[in-house]
């Protein structure tokens, strides 16, 4: 009898086998120590089994595990969307859970759909909102996420995100041409009357951490209303105080909102919970029954969003991640200026990157996957993105110390320093 293996297709960042994670520590099968960065892409926002989070999921396993939500309600699911209710931007008061960010993305995209009557949805250049067909199409972060599938879902067209590095601009002029772009787009190639939506990122995630801006978020509010067109805004890995405010779009919207808001990732903790949140008259306009699933809302993951709530709230986490965010910043910057290789550290919170370019000037995926091992070797775990995989990103648990940031910063200019 042979044993079966893992298939090839998964590719891994480290060669860490994790044992267990406490805090912002993991620990390999030997008991080796690592600083994770990576928080499961963005996940564990309290931590590697927070006390609390742990606490809840392990009573909520004892007293019901799987409550199907197409079937029956539970506690667990109810209680979530009342305390939801108060830390999502005022008017977003109806939520669907599913379980994957994908799976988000495909609610709101139907949502959209059948709400507007209208087939298409736009979607920014450099974007990421998925691996699902749908999602897939929509992404555009990579053609590794889009390629030897096709055909992919119909009805998506791609305008200019506002990426000053990759244009070489100034923010005011990368904005300038992304709005132009989508009038553009609107005029000629997708009229408003077809369109149902735009789908944004507040910041780009895995297309390289590049921030949107207010100016730019507020164009795409003018439009959206202008012409009926709903704006969505993709909080799956932005959402849950990531970039030291609850959520991500917080920073570009005044005293506007979108029309739907989708969050997964940080807000269980590390268990597969993802929602959308839109206005009732919105979500009345969806055809009744059409979306569902058998894990859905699962009752252990909602006891740990629970949790999860409170931790943040508790132990002001979104705080945290801002003071700590600023914190790497002016570190990852004080290492960045010592080196030609290192042309850009951005984000927000502990959302930040930092992108490498060759002599030439060209985006260098090769030395950010160099520096990313050397620093893993070292004992911090880091993540690569950006379309060549330019930029290691950090992406720390909110719960992460001033102490871990100088250790985390002191390993990171040691890798550094030995590949450059
Ligand atoms: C912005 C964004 N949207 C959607 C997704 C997809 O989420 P999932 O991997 O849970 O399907 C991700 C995952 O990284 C993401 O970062």
């Amino acid at each position: 009898m042979t044993a079966a293996q893992l298939s090839p297709v998964l590719k891994q960042a480290t060669g860490v086998v994790a044992a267990r994670g406490e805090g912002v520590l993991l620990y390999d099968e030997q008991d080796r120590r690592y600083l994770d960065f990576t928080a499961g892409i963005g996940v564990t926002s309290t931590g590697h089994c927070h006390p609390r989070v742990v606490e809840a999921a392990q009573r909520q396993v004892a007293t019901l595990i799987h409550g199907q939500y197409t079937t029956v309600m539970h506690r667990p699911l109810l209680t979530l969307v009342e305390r939801l209710g108060e830390v999502l931007p005022a008017g977003l008061d109806r939520m669907f859970f599913a379980n994957s960010g994908s799976e988000a993305v495909e609610a709101a995209l139907r949502l959209s759909r059948q709400a507007t009557g209208r087939p298409n949805v736009i979607v920014f250049h450099g974007g990421f909102h998925g691996r699902t067909v749908a999602a897939a199409s929509m992404t555009t972060s990579g053609t590794k996420f889009r390629s030897g599938f096709a055909p992919l879902m119909a009805g998506v067209h791609v305008a200019p995100f506002p990426d000053p590095t990759h244009f070489g601009w100034p923010v005011e002029q990368a904005t300038d041409f992304a709005l132009n772009q989508l009038d553009y787009l609107l005029q000629t190639i997708s009229a408003p009357a077809d369109t149902a939506a735009f789908f944004v990122e507040p910041v780009l995630g895995e297309g390289g951490y590049v921030p949107a801006n207010e100016r730019f978020f507020a164009g795409l509010r003018e439009r959206a209303d202008a012409h009926g067109i709903l704006l969505v805004v993709d909080e799956v890995q932005t959402g849950f105080g990531r970039t030291g405010r609850f959520w991500g779009s917080q920073h570009f919207f005044t005293d506007a909102r979108a029309d739907i808001l989708i969050t997964a990732k940080g807000l269980a903790s590390g268990f597969p919970l993802s929602g959308i949140a839109a206005p009732a008259a919105l979500m009345e306009r969806a055809w009744p029954g059409s979306q569902g699933g058998t894990y859905g809302a699962n009752a252990v993951a909602c006891a740990a969003a629970l949790a999860t709530l409170d931790v943040i709230a508790d132990e002001r986490l979104v705080d945290n991640a801002a003071e700590r965010g600023a914190q790497l910043r002016e570190t990852l910057q004080t290492v960045g200026d010592k080196f030609d290789a290192i042309t850009d550290v951005r984000g927000l919170g502990l959302m930040l990157g930092v992108e490498f370019r060759d002599t030439a000037g060209k985006p260098d995926g090769a030395t950010a996957a160099a520096v990313q091992r050397e620093a893993a070797r070292r004992g911090l775990l880091l993540l690569t993105c950006g379309a060549w995989g330019q930029v290691v990103r950090f992406i720390p648990a909110l719960v992460v110390t001033a102490g871990q940031i100088d250790e985390a910063a002191g390993i990171w200019s040691d890798a550094v320093t030995a590949v450059l």
